[in-house]
């Protein structure tokens, strides 16, 4: 398979078998199947909280529990924002109703149609592409003052190509908000997880392609969950600063309900602007 340069400098999964494309094809059908069945993070937002950010009252999560700290955010008023693999009809209606100018790209068309779903509710303008995080050559360079990016890396092998376009669309002192998983939680038999049990399976990056084991592989088909990558700390933060943003904040986030959660907080959030010169 022919490689892009960006994917043989990322440290994820240099043996990856299927083809980029496939994998999105494979995770736009399980996502799709996520809104059918009424999955977490596939759920719009309630007319009570869209009532409450057109006052000013609004918080939205990167990651499963802590809302963003609302310092974070640049002046939305009229400005544009870009959810980034953010449908689902959560973030991007909220930040609609607190006065961006919202774009929502996702790779799964039910995961956009729930967007849709509240802007005609909530008579809100919410613009849906759908597409891959890592080719946003359907937006201008500097387009965007906000990159909104939630917990969704997980589902693309390669992460350095989606750190590399936010930078290039993003106006110079736009700001990247972005949600990721510790690669940690990548380390464990995900058979014996879903029971309480943390046994060390995987070494790291990982890959549910090329390391899941079949009995993992089975619980996975079964469940229609999506093909998911650890990726490093390395290709999540340092990709960002070698794309050419600058870190400015952090915070980790627990899940208690998972088996992890129990022990530590998994999930990551990440404040990064582009630089004005
Ligand atoms: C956990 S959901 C995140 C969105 C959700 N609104 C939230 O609250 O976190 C992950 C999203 O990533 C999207 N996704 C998966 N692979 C993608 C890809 N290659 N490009 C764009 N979006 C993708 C899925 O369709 C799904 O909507």
């Amino acid at each position: 398979m022919q490689r892009e340069p960006d994917e043989q400098r990322d440290h994820a999964h240099a043996s990856e078998p299927l083809a980029r494309d496939e994998i999105a094809r494979v995770n736009r059908g399980a996502w799709d199947a996520m809104v059918a069945r009424a999955n977490r993070w596939t759920l719009p937002v309630e007319h009570a909280a869209i009532e409450a950010a057109r006052r000013g009252e609004w918080n939205i999560d990167l990651t499963p529990t802590k809302p963003v700290p609302r310092e974070w955010y640049p002046p939305l008023a009229g400005e544009p924002v870009l959810c980034l693999a953010g449908g689902g009809g959560q973030q991007a209606p909220i930040l609609a109703a607190a006065g961006a100018r919202v774009t929502v790209l996702d790779n799964s068309p039910r995961q956009l149609e729930q967007d849709q779903v509240v802007a005609r509710r909530e008579r809100l303008a919410i613009t849906s592409v759908l597409g891959d995080m890592r080719d946003l050559s359907a937006f201008a360079d500097r387009s965007f003052a906000l990159v909104f990016h939630p917990c969704s890396n997980a589902f693309v092998p390669h992460v350095r190509p989606v750190w590399r376009e936010a930078f290039r669309v993003l106006r110079p002192g736009g700001v990247l908000l972005a949600g990721f998983t510790n690669p940690v939680e990548y380390l464990f038999d995900a058979v014996a997880y879903e029971r309480g049990e943390l046994i060390v399976r995987h070494s790291l990056p990982y890959s549910d392609v090329t390391d899941a084991t079949p009995e993992e592989r089975a619980q996975r088909e079964a469940s229609g969950e999506p093909l998911s990558f650890g990726h490093t700390l390395e290709d999540q933060l340092g990709g960002q600063l070698d794309a050419g943003f600058v870190l400015t904040a952090m915070f980790e986030d627990r899940w208690p309900e998972t088996t992890l959660g129990r022990y530590m907080a998994s999930y990551i959030a990440s404040r990064a602007v582009r630089p004005v010169n």
